[in-house]
Order: C-alpha cells, then structure tokens, then sequence
C-alpha cells in the first residue's frame, strides 16, 4: 500500500482533490477575555474545532484555570493560558484569529452604549497590543459597543501604522442566529435550512434583519409579522439581559455565533471557496464608513463587501431610520480613540 500511495502522490490528480481533504495547516487562535461569560464556553467551542491547531486563552485573571480544564479534551488544539498584562504578548504571538469577548456585560435597563465608557479603553489597550504583537491577525470584536469598539479598533491600527480594512470584524453573527430561529419558528420551516441576512450594525434599531431575502421563502407572514420578527431580532440581547435579571446579557448562544465566525475566518484563510458571513467592517456601500453585511471571507480576510441586495419598502425605510444612530456610535468611536 506504500507503493500505491506513493504513485497517488505523484500522480496529477491530487492537484484536483476536494480543498477539504488536506491535512488543515497549523493556525493559532487567540480569545481576549477568555474567562468571561463568552470567553469560556467560546474557548470550549474553538478547542472543539479542528483547524485550530493552537489555542491561546488570555484575561486578567482565572485563564490558567480555564486553560487546564479545556485543554484535557482530546481534540488538536494546543491550549494555554495566560494572565495579566505582562503575558498579553505571548498569547497574542503568532495568532491567525484574535477574538475579543472582554469588557463589561449589560445588566437590565442599559444600552450597549452604556457599556462605551469602560469598555472603550480595554479594546484600545488591547488592540495597541494586537498591532504590535500579531499585526496580521485577523480581529473578531464582540465587545460592546461594536457600532463603537470595531472604529476604535480601526483607529488604534492606523495610528500605529497596522491598520487593514480586509482584517477586521465586528461580530454580528449573534443578529443573524437569532433572526434565523426566530423566522423558522414563525415560518415554520426547518431552521438548519434558513439563512436571513442582518445589515446595519450591532445595537437596537441598527440591526436590519432582511427577512424578504431569507430562505426559504414563505408568504405565510404577515407585514405585522415581519415587523414582529424585527423587533424580536433587535431587542433579542435586551430579551437575554431580562432573563438574566442582573447576572449578564447573552454569553452561550454568543459563543455559539463567536465559534461560527472564527470558523469561517478560519475558513477563509484556509483557501475554502464561498465562505460568506454577515459582519460589520470597513465599508462602501452606503455612506458610513463602517457597515455590517454579507462579506466574502478569503486568504486575505475580507475578499469582498456584498451589497445589500433588494429590499422591501419596510426595510428601505428602516435602513433610512438607523444610519443616523449608527453614524453617532461610530463617530464617538473615532473621537474616543483620536483623543485617548
Ligand atoms: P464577562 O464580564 O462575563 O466577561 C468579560 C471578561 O473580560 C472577564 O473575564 C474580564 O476579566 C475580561 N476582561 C476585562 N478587562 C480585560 C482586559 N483588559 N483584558 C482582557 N480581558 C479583560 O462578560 P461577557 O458576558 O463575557 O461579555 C463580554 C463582552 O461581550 C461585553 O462587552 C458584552 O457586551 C459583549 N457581547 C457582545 C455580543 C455581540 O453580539 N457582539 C453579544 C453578547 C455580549
């Protein structure tokens, strides 16, 4: 057999085999926070995922104890933790993906703006740190506010001379699970088979689910219903924060969205063909300079910003209707990192 594998190795047609059949190449993986209500179970989830090959759970405090648990799964993923500030270079050295889960959670009664004050000042310390330890990685923010924290990030880089609009994510992935559940259970359709893009950006009425686009296509709802299903989809965090009565906003169904999208990134470095995800970056194809929408993934990051694509009368009206709240968050975003 090791005469025939050998005459398969040589032979032309594995420069046609499935790009999925090759060994994954090594890529480092980086969580902000990992001890957090996210970062845990998000570094349980990334620990599962086989084209990671090395791990790296950074937070203040508790990550070796989190390391040492997660790591005893046997799955590829090398794990280690490390914690405080002077371990933040080491953790973040090398990594392909930086996913930041850190900052303050919303308790009930607060926006995600609520959150600007505190959280602000960890994304730049943080992303300071990411320009001058993996400057090539690709950042997933999930910290709030991400109308606010991805330009401020966005800032961080280009004041350092780092910045690359192809690598860095505002993660909204989170929009677009809940808009997913939420059709199919309204629709009733099978929910492994629906796809609903969300546009827009990551907080209340900035979050545009496009249910006339979702699939599969049903005409059982209603427009009440569709607004219905809007509404739900925008206050779906506000909805988690209640439940929790004070003890947090959503941390497993995040992970959950956060693994999705490190995937794809993942993906996409990896060579996958037709990696397309929702997300908030550098855009142009409306007027504000940041947008979520759906974006081609590639070696690069970023291949392509999609267009919105058509819309019904109701969403070309709540389009009109966030891009002023949306343009203030990333305004502030800028004005906070040019001034600190
Ligand atoms: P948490 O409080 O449970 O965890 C946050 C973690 O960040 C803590 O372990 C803390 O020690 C750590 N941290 C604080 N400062 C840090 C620093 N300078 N460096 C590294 N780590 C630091 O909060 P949770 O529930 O995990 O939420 C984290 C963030 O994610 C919040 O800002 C929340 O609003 C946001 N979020 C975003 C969502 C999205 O869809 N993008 C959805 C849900 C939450």
């Amino acid at each position: 057999s090791t005469v025939r594998r050998g005459a398969a190795a040589s032979s032309s047609h594995l420069s046609r085999r499935p790009f999925s059949s090759g060994p994954a190449p090594d890529r480092k993986v980086a969580i902000l926070g990992a001890a957090g209500g996210i970062g845990q179970p998000l570094a349980l989830l990334m620990k599962l995922n086989p084209l990671v090959s090395s791990l790296a759970l950074y937070d203040i405090a508790g990550t070796p104890g989190v390391a040492a648990d997660v790591s005893h799964i046997n799955t590829r993923a090398q794990v280690v933790g490390y914690a405080g500030e002077e371990q933040l270079g080491k953790a973040l050295e090398g990594s392909d993906v930086v996913i930041i889960p850190a900052g303050v959670p919303r308790k009930p009664g607060m926006t995600r703006d609520d959150l600007f004050n505190i959280n602000a000042g960890i994304v730049k310390s943080l992303c300071t740190a990411i320009s001058k330890y993996c400057p090539n990685a690709l950042v997933n923010m999930i910290s709030n506010p991400v109308n606010s924290t991805v330009p401020i990030a966005s800032e961080v880089f280009r004041k350092a001379g780092t910045y690359d609009e192809k690598k860095l994510f505002g993660v909204t992935t989170l929009d677009v699970v809940r808009a997913k559940t939420f059709y199919a259970g309204k629709a009733k359709v099978p929910v492994a088979d629906v796809n609903v893009p969300v546009v827009g950006g990551h907080a209340g009425i900035t979050i545009l689910p496009l249910f006339s686009q979702a699939t599969p296509a049903t005409n059982a709802l209603s427009d009440e219903d569709i607004k219905g299903l809007t509404k739900r989809t925008q206050d779906g965090g506000t909805e988690v924060v209640e439940a929790k009565a004070g003890k947090g906003s959503a941390t497993l169904s995040m992970a959950y969205a956060g693994a999705l999208f490190a995937d794809a990134c993942l993906k996409g470095l990896n060579g996958d063909p037709d990696v397309v995800e929702c997300s908030f970056v550098q855009s142009s194809i409306t007027e504000l300079p940041f947008f979520a929408s759906k974006v081609r993934l590639g070696k690069n990051g970023v291949e392509e910003v999609l267009g919105l694509g058509s819309l019904s009368e109701y969403e070309k009206e709540s389009l009109e209707i966030l891009k002023p709240e949306l343009k203030s968050s990333i305004e502030k975003g800028i004005k906070f990192a040019k001034e600190n």
